[in-house]
């Protein structure tokens, strides 16, 4: 209900003002929290910006404070920030904090409010998840999310592209160094939802993945998505090993954004070298590229940039266009 939503959202914008309260003013905040962040080149206002906080070493120290302020344990489990080891509602039940010693991100909604947390180990741990998130909530749903958008909003609408990174701090190292039309799909394949969000502010996405070749692999089904809800998609590789969060703090922010004029390919071109590439001569898995070419081009909505696409492909795989246009009217003929 509306009233249990807005109970919600009170319960988080408070746990967002107690973990930026431990990041900035208790020792143990500033001693591990602040420097893991100094160590990454956050600055202050950057912090501020993104009202990054800190989850102490402790069982249940925000839990126990906001019991103090009245809080009721269900709205805080509801929430996703406090956990009852035992479903039965004895009171006494232990509770316990969801987030513990770690750096906290907050998730915001695109118009600004607090609706879930990352939360980021300080040290490699192979026990434990690099990153813990909330579960979903009344008022989150991880599918409908970018992490960013309130942030990024404006300048994707001013700039005319949306930047798709993977991850929490690209997002941030980007804003820090002046390229703020950013949002991060937070490590999960793309949503439609996620893939509209954007297409409020503008139709045109670049993808900037992580330099690691099985990731942009796997992406390239998620990317039709994108070419399917009409908009247009680019792609911009980084070199093995980086993601725009190292690669930025590489080469700063003006290398940077020239270096996605520069390198940033057409989504469907892209997919044709990399399918071609894993081909090689074999003839059998040359037509299987065609085929899935075809099927990606036949997603686009708009007849004339359909066209162009078969052209560039045909071109690219130096077919004639119309064996491209041949197989996707075989295809909606066997649809029918
Ligand atoms: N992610 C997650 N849970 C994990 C690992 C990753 O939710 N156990 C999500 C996070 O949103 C993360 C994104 O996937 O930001 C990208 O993952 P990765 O590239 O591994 O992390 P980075 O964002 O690069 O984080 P860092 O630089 O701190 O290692
Ligand atoms: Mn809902
Ligand atoms: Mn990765
Ligand atoms: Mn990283
Ligand atoms: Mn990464």
């Amino acid at each position: 209900s509306q009233n249990e939503r807005e109970s919600l959202y009170i319960a988080l914008d408070y746990a967002k003002k107690f973990y930026q309260e431990q990041l900035l003013q208790s020792d143990e905040g500033q001693s591990i929290g602040l420097s893991y962040f100094q160590e990454r080149g956050f600055n202050r206002q950057t912090i501020q910006q993104f009202e990054l906080g800190y989850a102490l070493e402790s069982w249940d120290a925000f839990t126990k404070n906001a019991l103090q302020q009245k809080f009721r344990i269900e709205v805080l489990e509801k929430a996703g920030l406090s956990i009852r080891r035992d479903l039965d509602s004895r009171p006494d039940a232990r509770v316990f904090d969801r987030f513990r010693a770690r750096v906290i991100f907050p998730i915001h909604n695109v118009s600004g409010k607090v609706i879930a947390f990352g939360a980021r180990i300080l040290k490699a741990d192979k026990n434990q998840p690099k990153y813990l998130n909330s579960p979903e909530t009344e008022v989150y749903h991880k599918s409908n999310v970018l992490y960013g958008i309130y942030q990024a909003k404006n300048a994707i609408r001013n700039e005319d592209v949306a930047y798709l990174v993977e991850g929490y701090t690209d997002v941030i190292s980007l804003h820090q160094s002046g390229i703020t039309n950013v949002v991060a799909s937070s490590g999960t394949a793309l949503t439609v939802e996620q893939i509209r969000l954007i297409g409020r502010f503008s139709q045109n996405i670049t993808v900037l993945y992580d330099g690691d070749a099985a990731g942009i692999k796997a992406s390239l089904r998620g990317l039709d998505l994108i070419l399917e809800e009409g908009l247009n998609v680019k792609l911009c590789t980084f070199p093995e090993g980086e993601d725009p969060d190292s690669y930025v703090r590489k080469i700063g922010g003006e290398a940077f954004r020239q270096y996605i004029k520069t390198q940033a390919v057409d989504f469907i071109r892209f997919k044709a070298e990399v399918l071609l590439q894993d081909a090689g001569n074999d003839p059998f898995r040359k037509a299987g590229v065609i085929k899935e070419m075809v099927e990606s081009i036949s997603k686009i909505p708009d007849a004339i940039t359909r066209q162009v696409f078969f052209q560039q492909t045909a071109r690219l795989m130096d077919l004639p266009e119309e064996t491209l246009v041949a197989e996707a009217n075989k295809r909606v003929r066997e649809r029918i």
